[in-house]
Order: structure tokens, then C-alpha cells, then sequence
């Protein structure tokens, strides 16, 4: 049978308890690695969820999402797009820092699809719990997981699409339903490498802002 953290996600749990139980999650193999489970930041109430890829270095180690460089630049778009913090509910697509060892490096590998996938309960679970207004699919691992394989956010990116109508499998995300709306935008760390970094952090605002329009 495929990996899942199906076996490992409470039914009708609410933020606190699901994090406590993804703390055991080991429904795929990336947990023998990673030093802990990284579920998410944010309260029930946010009207904005974003989702990242997965953890990083940085956040494996402290145990929260976006606390690293990613997230020291994210913080400064969203407060740029004149978005609330406090509005935010900020998770990842994969719960688990993937890497590779290069020495005494750890180096961050993109998640795959069955990895992916397995996940998902989690995602599925805690867009149950906060019901956003909008969904921010942050980069392409989380835009895939979103809006499925196809989805390009190089090429559609900043959009707002109905939610959960667009997503991948719409009908697993139908309890987050309402009217709600979805985008893509870059990755944090994808700026953090831009060759033009000012003009790649514009656009990040830019598309913040039109979140911002649907709230
Ligand atoms: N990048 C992500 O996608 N998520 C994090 O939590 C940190 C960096």
C-alpha cells in the first residue's frame, strides 16, 4: 500500500490536537530523518492560509515554519501587501525536513509526489479546521499540491481562482468550501536566489496584494 498519513490524522480534531498528533506522524519515510514533525503557525480564525513546500533546515531544527531566511522574507511581503499577521495561517505541504548529507551540510531536496501525497491528510485536515477566505499556494511544490501537476505558477501566478472548485481532487477540500479563492505566487526562497531581487520581491507584494483584494 502507498504511505499515508491518513492512519495518523485525528478525525474532527481540532489545531492543537492535530498538532500533537502530527508530532508521531511517520506516514511516510521522511520522519527518520528530520529531527521533528513542523505542522503550522496560526490561529483558526486566520482568513488567509499559506502553504509552503516544506520545512528547512532552520525550521526543522526549531520546530515552526517559516522561521528561517524564507520566512524572515515572507513576513516582510506580507507586512509590504498590508496584509495582518495575525490574518495568517502559514503551513507546508510536507511536514518533514527532505535532505541529503554533504558533509556536515544538510541539503534540501525537493519533495515528490508520493511524499507529497502522503501528506496531504494533514493539509485536507487543517483546511477543515480554519476555513479560510484565501489559499496562498507558496512556489511550485505547494501550487502542485494544490492545483495539481499542471499548474504552472511561472505562468499563472497571481490569479485568483475559485477554491475549492480549482484544486487538485476539489472535493477533498469541499468542507473548506464558501467562497473562497486560491492563488500561486514564487517561493520566499526563490527571491532569496533572483538574480534581481528587488524586481522578484515586487512581485510577491504584487501578488499579496491581490490576496489581500479577496479578504
Ligand atoms: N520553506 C518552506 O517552504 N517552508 C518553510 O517552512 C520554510 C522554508
Amino acid at each position: 500500500m502507498s504511505e499515508s498519513a491518513a492512519p495518523f490524522v485525528p478525525d474532527g480534531a481540532d489545531l492543537d490536537q492535530l498538532r500533537a498528533a502530527a508530532a508521531a506522524c511517520k506516514g511516510c519515510h521522511l520522519w527518520e530523518n528530520a529531527t521533528q514533525t513542523v505542522f503550522s503557525r496560526g490561529s483558526a480564525g486566520a482568513r488567509v492560509v499559506m502553504v509552503g513546500e516544506q520545512p528547512g533546515d532552520v525550521e526543522d531544527q526549531r520546530g515552526e515554519p517559516f522561521v528561517g531566511p524564507a520566512g524572515v522574507l515572507l513576513r516582510r511581503a506580507v507586512g509590504d501587501a498590508g496584509l495582518s499577521a495575525d490574518d495568517i495561517y502559514i503551513t507546508n505541504a510536507v511536514k518533514h525536513f527532505k535532505f541529503r548529507r554533504q558533509g556536515k551540510r544538510r541539503i534540501h531536496q525537493t519533495p515528490d509526489r508520493t511524499e507529497i501525497i502522503a501528506c496531504r491528510p494533514w493539509l485536507l485536515a487543517e483546511f477543515a479546521q480554519v476555513s479560510p477566505r484565501v489559499v496562498v499556494a507558496l512556489g511550485a511544490t505547494a501550487a502542485q499540491a494544490l492545483l495539481g501537476p499542471s499548474f504552472r505558477v511561472t505562468k499563472q501566478r497571481g490569479v485568483l481562482l475559485p477554491w475549492p472548485e480549482s484544486a487538485y481532487h476539489a472535493e477533498d477540500f469541499a468542507q473548506a468550501g464558501g467562497s473562497a479563492k486560491v492563488m500561486a505566487t514564487l517561493h520566499p526562497s526563490a527571491i532569496l536566489r533572483a538574480d534581481d531581487r528587488d524586481t522578484a520581491y515586487a512581485g510577491l507584494v504584487d501578488d499579496l496584494r491581490v490576496a489581500a483584494s479577496a479578504l
